[in-house]
């Protein structure tokens, strides 16, 4: 499902961020791809053809490499981290696809949306066929602790799409609200794949590394959320500009309408009008929110995250060579470009 996963390095080009901080798991990534091939197959033609679809896609597996560097971190790796893995990858891509429906995206890792190819009709099928595929297979590991653990997750993350619904055309929707809606919708599922980690490697780290993944998710999508101002769609895989096409209030607006003065401010009000703005009325905003300095708040937030990240991680125990790819990993996710 994830297409050619973890490529081997070829000679000629240095290692990728990712690939280092993959290194010490990549025998184990290779096992989680099978795994999720295994879980989601299907005899059923319609279902067959979207799986198809989703394999060509090559997502960075950053929640199945953290989830394995956290049972390695302990340790005392367990084989059932590699089905949980990719148990934890299949919620965040039943969740991918749910989103781009909801978000009218057309683009993701680069290529057609299920909806776009199909309809939103095969796009919330397939959805709840990758979460629910996910969840036999949860049953079938039959561990209770990391049950608990993914659907006190998977419901958050449905909590934070409704947050994400409710910051449409919505100006009053502040920092607070933002907060919430990112812890819901992304550190929620990382902090599981964290705490799933060590709940299966060094339970005692158990707490460290919930809070660990907390943070670093909560800097993972406040990174996201610049890539979508700042980003090249031909690295992120997805159109840049879009969550003001689709008007979605985000931390570099939420400060800028904050500090910008009243011309600015109605040019935003104005803005959050529009059934379908231009490139021209985008490009307005835009500005607006780089020059009362948007994108330098957002960037400093998701440093005080990272920050966040790296205290609990020093509380955290093990071998070192997978803290420090946890490390690296609270740097990739604030300095990330795709
Ligand atoms: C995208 O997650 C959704 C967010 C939480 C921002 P990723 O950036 O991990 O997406 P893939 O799996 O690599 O495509
Ligand atoms: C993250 O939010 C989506 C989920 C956690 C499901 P976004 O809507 O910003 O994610 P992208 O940009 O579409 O990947
Ligand atoms: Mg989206
Ligand atoms: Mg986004």
């Amino acid at each position: 499902m994830t297409g050619n996963a973890t490529p081997a390095p070829s000679a000629a080009a240095p290692p990728s961020r990712l690939e280092r901080i993959r290194a010490p798991v990549r025998g184990r990534l290779s096992g989680v791809d099978a795994e999720i091939r295994r879980i989601v197959l299907s005899d059923f033609d319609m279902i067959a053809e979207v799986n198809d679809a989703l394999d060509r896609m090559q997502g960075k597996l950053f929640r199945p490499t953290l989830l394995l560097l956290v049972n390695e971190a302990g340790g005392n790796p367990h084989e059932d981290a590699i089905s949980l893995a990719a148990v934890v990858e299949l919620v965040h891509l039943a969740t991918l696809v749910h989103d781009d429906a909801v978000d009218h995206s057309v683009l993701r890792r680069g290529l057609p949306t299920v909806n776009h190819l199909w309809s939103h009709q095969v796009a919330i099928i397939a959805g709840d066929y990758l979460y629910t595929r996910a969840m036999v297979e949860l049953g079938r590991i039959g561990r209770i602790e990391p049950i608990r653990a993914l659907a006190r997750a998977a419901n958050a993350m449905t909590v934070g799409e409704f947050r994400q619904l409710t910051s449409r055309d919505a100006l009053d929707f502040g920092e607070e609200d933002y907060t919430n809606l990112i812890a819901a919708k992304t550190a929620s599922l990382m902090s599981a794949a964290c705490e799933i980690g060590a709940l299966v490697g060094a339970e005692e780290y158990r707490e460290d590394f919930r809070a660990f993944g907390h943070a670093l998710g909560m800097a993972f999508q406040v990174a996201d959320d610049l890539l979508d101002y700042e980003g090249k769609e031909e690295l992120t895989g997805k159109p840049t500009g879009h969550d003001l096409r689709e008007r979605k209030v985000t931390l570099p607006l939420i400060h800028a309408f904050r500090e910008g003065d009243e011309a600015e401010r109605e040019v935003i009000r104005d803005f959050f009008t529009l059934a379908e703005p231009d490139d021209e009325q985008i490009s307005r905003v835009i500005s607006i929110v780089a020059g009362r300095g948007g994108l330098e708040y957002a960037r400093a937030e998701a440093r005080r995250y990272a920050t966040s990240a790296e205290d609990a991680l020093a509380r955290a125990g093990g071998d070192s060579r997978a803290l420090d790819a946890l490390r690296a990993a609270i740097d990739y996710a604030v300095e990330r470009r795709r």
